[in-house]
């Protein structure tokens, strides 16, 4: 019976053949979700026999990843803040960068708090972002937004996970409120859609398009948000935007010329690059 180091180094060298950048880590999560285990145990277990079931599920995981499916879809989980999310295919795995977006957000309430702030999230897909700020942010309530059935199936599973309540809204952007929140906050689909098919094949092949195209120029949510938002905010309420690294100018520009807004802010994530703007509604 084969054990547990001899199959992981054979995982290991496939997923390199087949273009993991990451081949090894690859094979010890799957083995370890497949076997209950934290991936830490693997290493005191490395003579473990596998039995035909256990063997069974491990090859069928690393034939997907073989095929450069994300590990997150695979295992059907990613990490957010901290906390774990349920993640499928129909919903962007959420990335590190955005935890950027949920802390000017904390941050700003710190620095000007509101009592029991309301928040609406567009664009919200696994409900991480949504999620974390009612569970970081004392009496916040939080509104979700998503266009997609299927990803709202997965925010509304995540939220249970959680035990938070959220509104979750289906609708194209605004469509379908009525009522005006303290802060907004989104990470819309912001790749030109010429660029999709310069994406890594693990994005391309398998994370939702509708979650990634921005449309002609990138920028067409953007657009729509910063032209619609003002209507939906406070006075001085505030809107929290992830960007995509080149799109601060053209966000920024964007901002000033619906002349409704304080002079934009960019906030750069930890590789120093700009990921996040922020824009104030205007006393008018
Ligand atoms: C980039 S993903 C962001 C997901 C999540 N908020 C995160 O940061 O991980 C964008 C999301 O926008 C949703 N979406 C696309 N078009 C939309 C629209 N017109 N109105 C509302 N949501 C939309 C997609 O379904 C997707 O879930």
């Amino acid at each position: 019976m084969a054990q547990l180091l001899t199959i992981l180094q054979k995982a290991g060298e496939f997923l390199h053949e087949k273009g993991s950048p990451s081949a090894r880590l690859d094979a010890e999560v799957l083995l370890a979700e497949v076997l209950g285990m934290q991936r830490i145990e693997l290493y005191a277990n490395y003579d473990r026999p596998l039995d035909k079931s256990e063997l069974d599920r491990f090859r069928q995981a690393v034939a997907r990843r073989g095929k450069l499916e994300p590990i997150a879809y695979i295992i059907g989980r990613k990490e957010f803040y901290s906390r774990e999310f349920e993640v499928n295919e129909k919903v962007l795995i959420p990335r590190p960068e955005t935890e950027l977006l949920v802390e000017k957000v904390i941050s700003y309430l710190k620095a000007f708090p509101i009592e029991k702030p309301e928040i609406l999230e567009l664009c919200t897909g696994s409900g991480a972002v949504a999620i974390t700020l009612v569970l970081e942010i004392e009496g916040a309530t939080v509104t979700a937004n998503d266009i997609s059935t299927e990803a709202l199936a997965v925010a509304r599973r995540n939220a249970k996970l959680h035990q938070v309540s959220l509104d979750f809204i289906e609708g194209d952007l605004f469509s379908g409120l009525n009522k005006k929140f303290d802060l907004i906050v989104a990470n819309p689909p912001y790749i030109a859609t010429s660029e999709i098919e310069n994406l890594p094949q693990s994005v391309r092949f398998y994370e939702p398009k509708l979650a990634l195209d921005g449309g002609e120029d990138g920028l067409s949510y953007y657009k729509r948000i910063i032209t619609e938002a003002y209507r939906y905010l406070k006075d001085l309420g505030a809107i929290f935007l992830e960007i995509g690294e080149s799109q601060a100018k053209e966000v920024a520009t964007l901002a000033q010329k619906v002349g409704v807004y304080s002079p934009p802010m960019v906030a750069k994530d930890l590789a120093g690059k700009n990921r996040a703007i922020f824009l104030k509604r205007a006393n008018l």
